[in-house]
């Protein structure tokens, strides 16, 4: 049984192989008809109990590209609000012969539950669980650094060894700077985590990043920089520090982005909160890759669909996930 749960369970080997086939899967893009018929006859669930524009959108997209069925699955309006398990919910799914389980889920670890707990068969990919991982994201988004700042010819086949990656904001909430950090360290980028103090978990010295409190020392060390919201909905306690101390120490102005290099980019995995961690200046600039990483998400989903449903290499294994 093969899995995507976790950034972490990725080698250097299988993020290459993806990264290196989201590059073929891109040029299906640009064609007049954006289709191959690698998953003919699969049929894939898109399971949200979470709100999604991006992710939910561009599974979609992946998957009716690669000529999958296409089931699409949101906790709102379902029978999940009548207090139905997440066990029921899949066997339910089971019973309807599914062969792939793209998940998001509030609760960290669902995904890895619904993965070994025998309820169903299919492949599972977590499409965003908790403050825990968010693996499409974090390889869409290699592959932007991997295309912009290497390359989209030299591409293939490389890694991002050496590239310096600033991930700034709500870390403690961000499952998409779990994700990062795991598989940027991976591919030998070498990351620094820029938050205040009360945004940072319990134990990210053990992670393998740098961390800072100074973003405007940071920015000139930095090939791209990538722009974190403050997840206020993930917040019990008053916001701290208050939004325009935030914005004021750790936001994005155009300012700021002077002080990056010329090459470095500007990174956000949506959605933004323009104003907050992020000028409208800055997201609407050509450095900011916001738009091309959502384009980007397409062809990475479509590449770990293949590769776990249609492909014959080995390409992405599960092998362990920390419930959170
Ligand atoms: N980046 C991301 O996961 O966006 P959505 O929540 O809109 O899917």
């Amino acid at each position: 049984q093969r899995h995507l749960i976790s950034a972490a369970d990725l080698t250097r080997d299988d993020a290459v192989l993806i990264l290196d086939t989201a590059e073929e899967m891109a040029r299906v893009a640009d064609r007049p008809i954006k289709k191959l018929p690698t998953l003919r006859g699969r049929t894939v669930v898109n399971l949200f109990f979470e709100d999604s524009t991006r992710t939910r959108i561009s599974f979609e997209a992946a998957e009716k590209r690669l000529s999958a069925d296409v089931i699409n699955f949101s906790a709102k309006g379902s029978s999940v609000s009548k207090g139905e398990s997440l066990k029921d919910t899949a066997q339910t799914l089971e019973a309807m012969g599914v062969d792939a389980v793209v998940i998001r889920h509030s609760a960290s670890g669902a995904p890895y539950r619904l993965a070994t707990s025998g309820w169903i068969d299919a492949v599972v990919i977590n499409a965003g669980d908790g403050t825990h991982q968010h693996p499409t994201q974090a390889l869409l988004d290699a592959f932007t650094m991997r295309r912009r700042l290497i390359g989209r010819d030299a591409g293939l086949g490389q890694d991002l060894d050496g590239r310096r990656i600033t991930v700034v904001g709500d870390v403690l909430h961000s499952r998409v700077a779990r994700s990062n950090v795991d598989l940027l360290h991976t591919l030998g980028a070498e990351v620094t985590l820029v938050a205040p103090p009360t945004l940072l978990p319990v134990g990210v010295e053990t992670w393998p990043c740098e961390v800072s409190y100074d973003l405007d020392a940071t920015l000139p060390k930095s090939d791209a920089v990538m722009m974190l919201r403050v997840q206020r909905e993930r917040m019990n306690a008053a916001f701290f520090p208050t939004e325009r101390e935030y914005s004021r120490r750790y936001g994005l102005d155009a300012d700021r982005m002077a002080k990056m290099p010329e090459h470095a980019i500007v990174m956000h995995p949506g959605p933004m909160v323009r104003g907050m961690e992020i000028t409208a200046e800055v997201a609407d600039s050509e450095r900011c890759t916001v738009v091309e990483q959502v384009a980007n998400g397409v062809s990475i989903r479509m590449a770990v669909l293949y590769l776990l449903l249609g492909g014959n290499e080995p390409a992405v294994t599960h092998t362990r996930t920390t419930e959170e």
